[in-house]
């Protein structure tokens, strides 16, 4: 009975020891894996193009950024409670050609290359196209042409980031 513990304990003990080490063994490996992505990053960055703008239009700019971030979140909470109308609102608002104060937008688009000036236009008229299909989801209850159009607004964020910086 004694040597059956003793065997059991050795055995388990064995099993341990050999998923510890293929734990150990996989550390390496998932470190390798995120490697390329570090690589990317880094070379992204080092890809973008700096554009200057003015401290006090930087600083509207980053607080409109926060802004928009906020309403990607907003967003994608009422089209999970199926409040479309709120969701059109948010897009409007805060994505949308009235999410800038005044003339925020001709202000910064002076400062702006060609292409950023595109992404950004680009950007508020998903937006608006967004509210559209919101508003339909609405009468018809079908969220994939607001959902497509969520993800293809957040890929213009992405786009834009990996090609510029502010300076
Ligand atoms: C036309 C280009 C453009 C578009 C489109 C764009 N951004 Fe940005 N955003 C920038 C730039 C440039 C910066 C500064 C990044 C830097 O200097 O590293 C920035 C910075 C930010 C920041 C950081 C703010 C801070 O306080 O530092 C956030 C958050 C952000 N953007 C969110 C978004 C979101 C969310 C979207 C899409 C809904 C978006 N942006 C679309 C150009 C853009």
């Amino acid at each position: 009975m004694k040597n059956m513990l003793r065997i059991t304990l050795f055995l388990t003990g064995g099993l341990l020891l050999a998923s510890a080490q293929a734990q150990m063994m996989k550390m390496p490996r998932q470190d390798a894996a995120t490697q390329p992505d570090k690589h990317v990053a880094a070379t992204v960055a080092k890809t973008r193009s700096d554009v200057v703008f003015p401290p006090l239009v930087k600083h509207q700019a980053l607080a409109t950024m926060r802004m928009h971030l906020q309403g990607l979140g907003e967003i994608q909470r009422a089209l999970a409670e199926h409040h479309f109308d709120e969701a059109a609102q948010i897009a409007t608002m805060k994505l949308g050609m009235s999410s800038m104060y005044g003339n925020q937008m001709e202000e910064e688009a002076r400062y702006m290359p060609p292409g950023m000036k595109q992404l950004g236009a680009q950007l508020h008229r998903e937006a608006g196209e967004f509210a559209l299909a919101a508003q339909d989801a609405s009468v018809s209850g079908n969220t994939e042409k607001p959902l497509m159009l969520l993800s293809r607004m957040t890929q213009t964020c992405v786009a834009c980031h990996a090609t510029y910086r502010l300076r």
